[in-house]
């Protein structure tokens, strides 16, 4: 029997960067952010014996979707079975529900997910525990416990950043500090959950160009590296302590529909605070997309479309808590307290012809809970 795992996607919550290295990576601080919209990966796997090369085939409903080794779940199940010392035939399908837009963190998703599917069929977590698989098949239990093993985690973690800068994040769910180029994740308490339209723009952006157009223009404004990085361990540090207390732990679970009962107005209010911890934590008044300087003059569009989902210029309507590019987008987000509100952000967009998803965003335990439960 084929194991499903719901992969989920990704916002920043903010994005800061620093100089160029040697490596040709920059160093970043950002937070993660996991939303409920996911698509579905679906891993079948069966062992070989020694000496039978491993092979890997990999399907998709989506053209676009690469279907060999390109692929980031392919990447990601090919040095998983080397690190297991492991060979097996793999069937990895991806069920493209998020769209293929850059900045969402789909493709980095993906390759968590076949390999939380790889780990379900072969049974790894036995292995990882002394102990034999589990016999049915209840995996869900199996795999938090093998997220709780230091030593498997962190070589989970090495593999998934050697496949991309925002692979690991996904290995942590939730409310997520990422520093270094990215792949450095540290997790943080859950911010309570709020509604979230994600707005997908006809435009493509290139994230190695849009980091050398932030070269470009700290080369310009006369930004050194070192001035630079000055600026990036404040804010890491501003990150890290805007949360030290100020958020109550585990937050309010959204789960995987992302929905929350209704009140008696229809309007889905968060059951918890009727104030973010965004605005308590005072993160929403300085958190910044360092990519937006360089990808709005290039993409106006992108720039009336963050309008518009932040609604501040429109008579009457509640504006978000935050409204900004996602990664190096062209994606973009809008965050908001109701449902009632979200769905007043997609109606701003519908008439300029820009498609958006409402979901929500999703704290770790549901992250957790609901990844291989359907
Ligand atoms: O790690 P990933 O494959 O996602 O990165 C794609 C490209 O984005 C890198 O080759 C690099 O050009 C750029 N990048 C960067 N600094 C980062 C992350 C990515 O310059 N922190």
């Amino acid at each position: 029997m084929p194991t499903h795992v719901r992969s989920y996607s990704k916002i920043n919550l903010g994005l800061h960067i620093g100089p160029p290295r040697p490596d040709g990576y920059h160093a970043l601080a950002t937070l993660y952010q996991t939303l409920a919209l996911h698509d579905i990966v679906t891993v079948s796997a069966r062992r070989l014996v020694a000496g039978e090369l491993c092979r890997i085939a990999l399907t998709s409903n989506h053209p676009q979707v690469p279907a060999d080794s390109r692929n980031t779940a392919w990447k990601m199940v090919e040095l998983a079975l080397k690190m297991m010392g492991r060979t097996a035939e793999v069937q990895i399908h991806i069920e493209k529900r998020l769209p293929v837009q850059g900045g969402l963190g789909a493709g980095s998703g993906n390759a968590v997910a076949a390999l939380v599917g790889l780990e379900a069929e072969l049974r790894v977590e036995g292995e990882i525990h002394g102990v034999p698989g589990p016999k049915s098949r209840t995996q869900g239990a199996g795999i938090r416990d093998l997220v709780g093993d230091p030593a498997w985690f962190s070589r989970r973690l090495d593999i998934a950043a050697q496949v991309g800068s925002d692979v690991p994040l996904f290995l942590i769910g939730g409310t997520v500090l990422g520093l270094d180029r990215g792949q450095e994740v540290y997790p943080l308490p859950d911010v309570e959950p709020t509604w979230c339209v994600i707005a997908v723009p006809d435009v493509g952006v290139s994230t190695p160009q849009a980091f050398r157009d932030w070269d470009a223009l700290c080369a310009r404004e006369g930004l050194t590296p070192e001035a630079s990085t000055g600026k990036l361990n404040e804010l890491s540090r501003a990150y890290a302590s805007a949360f030290a207390g100020a958020i109550p732990g585990g937050g309010q679970e959204a789960g995987s529909s992302g929905v929350l009962a209704s009140n008696d107005n229809g309007r889905e209010d968060l059951a918890g605070p009727r104030e973010s911890a965004l605005v308590r934590t005072g993160i929403s008044s300085w958190i910044q997309n360092d990519f937006e300087r360089v990808v709005f003059p290039q993409q106006p569009s992108l720039a009336e479309t963050k309008r518009l989902l932040a609604g501040a210029d429109h008579p009457g309507a509640a504006s978000s808590l935050v409204a900004m590019l996602s990664g190096s987008g062209s994606a973009l987000f809008g965050l908001y307290l109701t449902r009632g509100d979200a769905e007043a952000a997609c109606e701003r967009l519908r008439p300029v012809g820009v498609k958006s998803y409402l979901t929500r965003t999703l704290p770790r335990a549901g992250y957790w809970r609901d990844m291989l439960s359907h």
